[in-house]
């Protein structure tokens, strides 16, 4: 059942939105992303990506016609100073999730949560913030690190005050799934490295601190056919993927610090 469940949250289009919800809520022994997902994902119309571009991009406001088309379409769209308004602008960094995670009942609320160290040496969201004080301000040796928050208590009670859902998206945002993610860029720049996710619904990514790039690019079977973009996001910046249909990296430069949040909307 464990190993199961991995299988059918990851390849969610077999299931049904009850039965995935249910599952997501199972700890799965097994990460299902060693198995390449190329060997199973469908195969792309490439007329859906030939005509794009360039990443559309806003000054703060996305008119309201123009959030609707794109929202749940392909194509991805930057929104710069889209987060004046959040108190994470002023209040997240290292330390604020350091105080955060100073309290064992709210590490319980995350032990369900995904965790991904990225190749940084930490077993834990614990192991993060009890790093020492030097390679986590100065990220010598580099550290860069993701997790996400899937606890509705946490979402609406702790982390909500913090930001809001982007004005430009529907109203109906899904919260379940936060995702936090922030560290250092390593030699060369590297951060996430290349993959696809496969979670059924668009996200937005906003940038609190510093900067990072995203690359992405289509699936092969239109690599002829589609450009690959890079984006470069800055601090109020937010991002708008279907993460599912890009595969992607992110880069932050060597020895800076990135701290971004996101989510998963429907
Ligand atoms: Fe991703």
């Amino acid at each position: 059942m464990i190993v199961l469940c991995s299988f059918l949250v990851e390849y969610q289009y077999e299931v049904t939105k009850s039965v995935r919800e249910y599952l997501r809520s199972e700890i799965c022994l097994v990460e299902i992303n060693s198995i390449p997902s190329e060997l199973i994902r469908p195969i792309v119309n490439c007329s859906i990506c030939s005509d794009i571009q360039n990443i559309p991009t806003f000054d703060g406001h996305v008119p309201e016609d123009e959030a609707e088309k794109l929202a749940y379409s392909i194509v991805p769209f930057l929104v710069k100073n889209a987060t004046r308004k959040w108190k994470a602008s002023t209040e997240f960094s290292y330390e604020f999730f350091k105080q955060f995670f100073d309290n064992e009942t709210v590490l319980d609320y995350f032990k369900t949560c995904q965790f991904l160290d990225y190749g940084s040496g930490f077993l834990s969201i614990k192991n993060v913030f009890n790093m020492p004080k030097e390679r986590a301000e100065t990220g010598k040796p580099a550290w860069y690190i993701g997790f996400s928050s899937c606890d509705d208590y946490v979402n609406k009670n702790l982390l909500q005050e913090y930001f809001i859902s982007p004005e430009f998206l529907p109203k109906s945002l899904n919260t379940q799934q936060v995702w936090l993610f922030m560290g250092f860029g390593r030699s060369g720049g590297s951060a996430a490295p290349v993959h696809i996710d496969q979670v059924g619904v668009p996200s937005w990514q906003a940038q609190i601190i510093g900067k990072k790039t995203w690359q992405i690019y289509p699936t092969f079977e239109c690599e002829m056919e589609c450009k690959n973009f890079d984006i470069n996001l800055e601090a109020g910046d937010i991002f708008v993927i279907d993460t599912n249909w890009w595969y992607h990296n992110t880069r932050v430069e060597k020895d800076y610090f990135s701290l971004t949040i996101g989510s998963e909307y429907q």
